[in-house]
């Protein structure tokens, strides 16, 4: 017999929603009665049918596919209830099966996937170590979201047979410190996943006695060994928040962190500063800072960045989307804008909105997922949570879904009016270098980037001569990787590119023919891992059985607010229309922290006009562009 997992507010994942209606049809009249007593409308709530924003998840691309895990998602109730509900469902979106109707052309949304959340627990924060050679991903890291963190297991999902398989504990010969809010990367054809910094705390680490603590470790785990292998540290600060890209440039890539929140060894929270790049070679498990130039952002954590690059890699360009604030000088609490960071000249530039200065739309947020799709030729944003406003956020059939295009509208390089944000188009799938780089760099937009090298120089020190500067002039070709299992193959599906790096997949989508096959040729692996798959979800279910409690209003936390100025369980998003901010008003530059009672808005989709009537409601100062009203 299936027990409810949560409390009566907590909604039942699809699998119990049935067995509850079922309940309700039964003889005895008390059960009936029960039944009702329940939050009827909660409980058949779904975040297909009933979205209003997500934040704090996971994701991956696998061919083709967005896949989501975990963090909390806002139901269409959000204004009035205000529950951070623990997102349970594994879903994606099919980056070729677009909707139809009014808001039409965004990839559909697909929450049917297995997971049973008595099994596999619920995080926020962590990541998604996706192998798009062997068609699965690993979650790693993250907090729980209901309750204190149990002993700490790996669980990977299989894309072939829609399972999850419990891998166990990580091995390493320590235990592992496992955090929330680090950063990552995931490189299918090294068959490796990284992971740097984050939060430590009783909800990430069973036993964790101690107030949370930021990270200073280092962790990479190699998918086809199940190894968590402890790496250097580029110091002995702890990190979070921050945001990590892998660049094909050194002998085996580079990985480039930046951002976030530093812990300079007192215990307390400093921005770590936008210019002061770290960068890493899994070579030869060695780190190296540089200063970078241009227009540097505000400091702020938990934004989130993809890297893509010129067709001759002669510039690799990070797109950073929003965050929060966390410097003493900012004057917003959440950022609604994009820089892009172009290596190796280390130069920041500034593409959304105008190019220099501070200024930010309204409705800043964090807590995003960013990730490129199409060969980089777009990098989707989802989610994310607004501070100070309750609104949805493209809620209806677009899911909170929003486009950058990486060389601007349509990919032509020169972008007309600036425009990044615009509609997603499956189509395209070559990406070229926007003039936004190029005019700094030297070239076109197919690259040919005459300065390669840091506008001020490398920063001294063991930068110059065979290092950094010497790594990123070098283009490493990658060995393919081959999969250690038989994967389903038609003529699409090739071994990982030379340098598509795990986050962009290949064009392969098994055709129709190949899943016929994998259904045929699976059914008898199907049936095995089923039986042990119920196995483990029985065991596991006894083992974590009586811990379990609802904290579900309690939220994520305390690392999410900064001297109390976010508001813990009162979030929201909202954005204008589909290609985000696309307000044509202009914007108003320095909106001030917005003040912690809600704007209190119906629970839907906003347009443009009910933002700039909202906007108009909220003062706002040192405007050097000023908002227009649409009345006048
Ligand atoms: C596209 O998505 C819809 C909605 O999830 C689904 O019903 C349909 O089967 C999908 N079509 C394909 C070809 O995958
Ligand atoms: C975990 O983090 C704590 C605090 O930063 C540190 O003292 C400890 O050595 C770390 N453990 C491992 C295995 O790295
Ligand atoms: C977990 O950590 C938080 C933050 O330090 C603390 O307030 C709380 O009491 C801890 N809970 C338990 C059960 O130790
Ligand atoms: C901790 O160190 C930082 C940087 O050195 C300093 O700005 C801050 O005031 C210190 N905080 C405390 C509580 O000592
Ligand atoms: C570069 O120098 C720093 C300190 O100056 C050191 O910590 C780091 O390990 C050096 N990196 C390499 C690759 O030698
Ligand atoms: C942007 O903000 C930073 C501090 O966060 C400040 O140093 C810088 O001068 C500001 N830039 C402009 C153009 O106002
Ligand atoms: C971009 O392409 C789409 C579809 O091809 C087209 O409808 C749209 O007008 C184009 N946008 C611009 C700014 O050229
Ligand atoms: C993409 O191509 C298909 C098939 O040619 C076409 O039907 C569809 O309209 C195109 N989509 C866009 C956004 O241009
Ligand atoms: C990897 O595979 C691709 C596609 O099959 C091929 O073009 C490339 O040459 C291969 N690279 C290596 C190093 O074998
Ligand atoms: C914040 O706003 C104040 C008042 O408008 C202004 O003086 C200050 O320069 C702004 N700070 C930043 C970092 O933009």
């Amino acid at each position: 017999m299936m027990k409810l997992p949560h409390s009566s507010v907590f909604p039942f994942p699809p699998a119990l929603a049935g067995v509850s209606a079922s309940r309700s049809n039964g003889p005895r009249i008390f059960a009936v009665l029960l039944f009702l007593a329940t939050p009827l409308t909660q409980a058949i709530q779904n975040p297909r049918e009933n979205f209003c924003r997500r934040y704090a998840h996971q994701t991956t691309v696998i061919d083709d596919r967005l896949y989501i895990d975990g963090g909390y998602v806002n139901f269409d109730a959000f204004s009035q209830d205000h529950l951070n509900v623990p997102n349970t469902w594994l879903s994606f979106h099919d980056l070729h099966n677009l909707t139809t109707g009014t808001d039409s052309g965004w990839p559909q949304l697909n929450i049917g996937l297995k997971k049973d959340p008595q099994v596999v627990p619920t995080v926020a924060g962590g990541i998604l170590w996706g192998d798009d050679v062997n068609k699965k991903f690993v979650v790693y890291g993250g907090e729980a979201t209901q309750g204190l963190a149990q002993t700490y297991h790996l669980f990977s999902y299989d894309i072939l047979y829609n399972s999850w398989s419990d891998l166990g504990p990580p091995t390493t010969p320590i235990p592992p410190n496992i955090s929330s809010y680090g950063a990552g990367v995931s490189i299918s054809q090294l068959g490796q996943g990284y992971y740097y910094g984050g939060w430590i705390s009783n909800i990430t680490m069973r036993g964790w006695t101690q107030p949370p603590t930021m990270s200073s470790n280092m962790y990479r785990y190699d998918y086809d060994a199940n190894k968590l292998t402890p790496m250097n540290s580029p110091d002995r600060l702890g990190r979070a928040e921050g945001g990590m890209s892998w660049i094909p440039a050194g002998d085996n890539g580079l990985l480039v962190y930046l951002g976030g929140i530093v812990d300079r060894g007192n215990g307390t929270k400093s921005p770590q500063p936008m210019e002061k790049i770290l960068v890493y070679d899994p070579q030869t498990n060695a780190w190296y800072t540089q200063t970078a130039t241009g227009v540097i952002p505000q400091d702020r954590a938990r934004f989130c960045m993809d890297a893509a690059w010129a067709p001759d890699r002669s510039s690799y360009n990070i797109y950073l989307w929003g965050g929060l604030s966390v410097g003493p000088n900012a004057n917003v609490t959440a950022f609604n804008d994009v820089y892009l960071l172009t290596l190796p000249t280390f130069q920041w530039v500034k593409i959304f909105p105008g190019h220099q200065g501070n200024a930010t739309y309204d409705y800043g947020h964090h807590s995003a997922s960013c990730n490129m799709v199409m060969s980089r030729s777009q990098m989707m944003v989802i989610g994310g949570t607004y501070p100070g406003s309750d609104m949805c956020d493209l809620a209806q059939d677009i899911w909170a879904q929003h486009n950058i295009w990486t060389g601007g509208v349509n990919n032509t390089g020169e972008p007309p009016d600036d425009k990044y944000w615009a509609s997603y188009n499956p189509n395209v799938s070559t990406n070229v270098v926007p003039i936004d780089v190029y005019r700094l760099v030297g070239g076109d937009k197919n690259g040919g980037a005459t300065l390669l090298t840091p506008k001020n120089g490398y920063d001294s020190g063991n930068n110059t001569g065979t290092g950094l500067a010497a790594l990123l002039a070098r283009k490493p070709n990658f060995q393919n990787r081959t999969a250690t299992r038989s994967i389903p193959c038609t003529q699409s599906c090739q071994p990982t590119s030379s340098i598509a790096p795990a986050s962009s997949p290949s064009h392969s989508r098994l055709a129709s023919g190949a899943i016929v096959g994998i259904a045929i040729g699976g059914t008898l692996a199907l049936v095995l891992v089923l039986c042990a798959w119920w196995f483990l979800a029985k065991r596991h279910h006894e083992r974590r059985g009586t811990n379990r409690q609802s904290q579900m209003t309690q939220v994520s936390a305390f690392s999410g607010s900064y001297n109390g100025s976010v508001p813990v369980t009162v979030v929201s998003p909202l954005s204008p229309q589909g290609p985000w901010p696309g307000a044509p008003q202009g914007y108003y530059p320095y909106p001030p922290p917005q003040p912690q009672s809600p704007i209190q808005l119906p629970p839907s989709e906003i347009g443009a006009q009910q933002i700039s009537e909202l906007a108009e409601q909220t003062p706002s100062s040192g405007n050097n562009k000023p908002w227009q009203r649409s009345g006048e």
